[in-house]
C-alpha cells in the first residue's frame, strides 16, 4: 500500500515537472508580466510637476508657423506698400490732369477726382484683389452666393490637402537631406532633390489655385469686385516672358504699369526697364523668406534674376514652342526644391555650428 502511493505520488511529481517545462517553453511564459501594473501615480506630461522637458518638437512646430506667420505678414506689408505707390500715383496724374477722363455709362455713375479721396475708397481699394488703383472699379451688381460657398468649400478643402502634402511629404524628404547636404554626397544631394520636386510642384499648383482662383475670387465677390483676371494660361508658356506675363496678373499689371512703361517713357530701353522690374522682383522674393529665416542667401534673389538669361537662352536656342513649354516647366519644377535645399541647408548647419 505504502510502495503503490509512493509511486502514483512520483508518477504525478513528474507529471507536473514535465507540464512546468512545457510551459517553460512558451513564449507567453517567458515574459512573466502578466501582474504588471497598468496604472501608477503619475502626474501628466504637460503638468510641470511631471519634471517633463523635451519639447524639441513643439519648438520646431513653433518655428515652421512664426516663419510661415512672418512671411505672411510680410506678403500683406510688401502688398501694402505696391497699392499705396499705385494710389498715389494715380491720384498725382489725374491731379496733373494727364488721365483720359472715362464717358459714363447709363446705368452708372463715374465717380471723378477728387470726390474718390475718401475713407472708405482708400480701404475698399486696400481690401480689393489687385495692386493696380483705380477711381472706378468695375462693380458687380450683386454677390453670387453660391459662387462664394463653393471657393470657401474649395479654400479649406485645399488649405487640409496642403497642410498634408507639406507634413507627410516634404517635411520627412527635406530631413532626410540633411546628411548628403552636409556632406556633400552629390549624388544623393540630387536624388533628394528629384524627391523633394514632385510634393514640391504638386504644392506650388495648390498654392496657385488656393491663392489666385480661390483666395482672390472669394475677395472680389465679397466686394463685388467685377474683374477677376487674376491668371492667364501660363501652363502654355513656351518663353519665359509669357510665364511672367500671364502667372501672376496683378503683380504683372503693377510692374508694367508704375514701373516699366515709365521707364520706357522715360527713354530707358525695353531691356533696362525688364532688369529693373526683375531686380524689384527678384528682391521681394528675397525679402519674403530672408526676413522669417533672419538670414540672407541671396539664393531667392538669384533665382529670379536668373529669369533673364534664361529667356534669352530660349529665344536663342529654342524656336520649337512644345520645347520652350518643356523647359520652362522643368525650370519649375527643379528650380523651386533646389532653392529650398539651399535654404534648409544654410538655416539648419548654420544653427548647428
Ligand atoms: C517686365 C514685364 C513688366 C514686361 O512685360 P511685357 O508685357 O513682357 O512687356 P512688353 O514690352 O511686351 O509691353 C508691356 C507694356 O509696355 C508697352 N510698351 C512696350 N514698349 C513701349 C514703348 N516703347 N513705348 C510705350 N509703351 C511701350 C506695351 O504696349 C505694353 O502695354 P500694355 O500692357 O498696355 O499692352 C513683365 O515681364 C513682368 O511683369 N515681369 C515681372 C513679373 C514678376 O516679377 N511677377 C512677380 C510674380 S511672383
Amino acid at each position: 500500500m505504502n510502495t503503490s502511493s509512493n509511486n502514483a505520488l512520483k508518477q504525478r511529481q513528474r507529471k507536473s515537472i514535465s507540464k512546468e517545462k512545457k510551459l517553460d517553453k512558451c513564449p507567453e511564459r517567458k515574459a512573466n508580466d502578466y501582474g504588471k501594473r497598468v496604472h501608477h501615480e503619475e502626474a501628466s506630461l504637460l503638468n510641470s510637476s511631471s519634471g517633463f522637458d523635451n519639447y524639441r518638437g513643439i519648438l520646431n512646430l513653433c518655428i515652421v508657423l512664426l516663419v510661415r506667420a512672418a512671411n505672411i505678414t510680410l506678403l500683406w506689408y510688401s502688398m501694402l506698400w505696391l497699392k499705396l505707390i499705385s494710389y498715389i500715383s494715380v491720384n498725382k496724374w489725374h491731379r496733373l490732369g494727364i488721365v483720359k477722363e472715362e464717358e459714363p455709362t447709363k446705368t452708372e455713375q463715374l465717380v471723378k477726382y477728387p470726390d474718390n479721396i475718401t475713407h472708405l475708397d482708400l480701404y475698399y481699394f486696400m481690401a480689393a484683389p489687385t495692386l493696380c488703383y483705380e477711381i472706378n472699379f468695375p462693380r458687380m451688381k450683386r454677390i453670387r452666393k453660391r459662387f462664394l460657398i463653393r471657393r470657401v468649400v474649395e479654400l479649406f478643402f485645399l488649405l487640409g490637402i496642403m497642410g498634408a502634402v507639406v507634413q507627410q511629404w516634404m517635411v520627412p524628404t527635406i530631413k532626410n537631406s540633411l546628411k548628403p547636404i552636409q556632406e556633400m554626397d552629390i549624388f544623393r544631394a540630387v536624388e533628394r532633390i528629384m524627391k523633394l520636386a514632385i510634393p514640391n510642384h504638386f504644392l506650388w499648383l495648390l498654392f496657385f489655385y488656393c491663392f489666385f482662383h480661390t483666395l482672390l475670387n472669394i475677395t472680389g465677390e465679397l466686394l463685388r469686385f467685377a474683374d477677376r483676371t487674376f491668371y492667364r494660361d501660363w501652363w502654355n508658356s513656351s518663353t519665359v516672358e509669357y510665364f511672367w506675363q500671364n502667372w501672376n496678373i496683378p503683380a504683372h499689371r503693377w510692374a508694367s504699369r508704375h514701373l516699366y512703361k515709365p521707364m520706357i517713357r522715360r527713354g530707358y530701353s525695353k531691356l533696362q526697364a525688364q532688369i529693373t522690374v526683375f531686380m524689384l522682383s527678384a528682391f521681394f522674393h528675397e525679402y519674403l523668406v530672408s526676413v522669417p529665416l533672419r538670414m540672407a542667401r541671396l539664393w531667392s534673389f538669384m533665382a529670379m534674376l536668373g529669369q533673364i538669361p534664361m529667356a534669352v537662352f530660349i529665344k536663342a536656342f529654342i524656336s520649337n514652342p512644345n520645347y520652350g513649354n518643356v523647359v520652362v516647366w522643368c525650370s519649375i519644377i527643379l528650380g523651386q526644391p533646389l532653392a529650398i535645399m539651399m535654404y534648409f541647408h544654410d538655416y539648419y548647419v548654420g544653427s548647428l555650428q
